[in-house]
């Protein structure tokens, strides 16, 4: 059995006041919630509302009882120094973050992130023990042209398959289809699943079968309380990466409980 895993990723949404409310709303439902209990469920809001997300993801008592991790959206590719803006890996080590988003598809065409520097991030990552949840995925025009395969494979293979084995096994992969990302299009079950089945047998062609089988790949793209049901009834789906659904506590726990029973 694979990990299952819900990650939202809140992008640049919510104040303050708003994001301590969602968690705490978040963190009650789940509270409540025994189905939710084998599913790895990851919060990434922006940076600066990591430590509040932190206090609000256990159970202030007995801080055994975890609601949610949390993650962040991006990552600087260097170690330290004058990259004004940037956090570095250690920064977020420092502050318990457990997951950091890579390669976003806005993170590429908003600010020109190569696979170079996903692998540059990746490996910072790595280095200070936070799991890296890398996105790939084609644009419409790609996929158009029917080079959905060719682009996500020159994302694994220039972004991760540097990687030596035991590195490549920490990753979580997330499948985000360009087209389908905030555009209500949400991608079939069935084209979801032949991509993942198709990057799995990639890493399985690169990595072997043992580390193929346990790698979590998760969709992204429009899921949504309705759509994920189908979605995470896949062979090869393990989850989701969740976008606009994960700014509402109702709707990001109705998909966490999307899971077959
Ligand atoms: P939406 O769920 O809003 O389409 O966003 C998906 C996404 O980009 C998650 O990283």
């Amino acid at each position: 059995m694979r990990r299952k895993i819900v990650a939202g990723n809140w992008k640049m949404n919510k104040t303050f006041q708003e994001a301590e409310d969602l968690l705490a709303e978040l963190a009650d439902s789940l509270k409540e919630e025994q189905e939710y209990q084998d599913v790895e469920v990851i919060v990434c809001p922006p940076y600066l509302y990591v430590e509040m997300a932190h206090d609000l993801s256990s159970d202030e008592e007995d801080e055994t009882q975890v609601y949610y991790s949390v993650g962040v959206q991006d990552v600087s590719e260097h170690d330290k120094g004058a990259y004004t803006g940037e956090v570095s890996a250690a920064m977020l080590s420092s502050m318990d973050v457990e997951y950091c988003i890579v390669g976003h598809s806005e993170r590429r065409k908003y600010f020109g992130e190569t696979d170079a520097q996903v692998a540059r991030k990746v490996e910072q990552l790595l280095q200070n023990e936070i799991t890296p949840i890398v996105c790939c995925g084609e644009q419409a025009e790609e996929r158009e042209a029917g080079k959905q395969f060719e682009v996500i494979g020159r994302q694994l293979e220039d972004g991760l398959f540097g990687l030596k084995p035991l590195d490549f096994s920490r990753l979580i992969i997330a499948y985000e289809p360009v087209w389908a990302i905030g555009t209500g299009k949400t991608a079939t079950p069935e084209q979801a699943q032949e991509i993942h089945a198709w990057i799995r047998n990639l890493i399985q062609e690169k990595y072997g079968k043992e580390i193929a089988r346990v790698i979590p790949i998760l969709y992204g793209g429009s899921c949504n309380a309705k759509t994920a049901k189908d979605l995470f009834a896949q062979p090869d789906i393990d989850g989701g990466l969740i976008g606009g659904a994960s700014l509402n506590a109702e709707d990001f726990v109705a998909i966490i409980n999307s899971f077959e029973k």
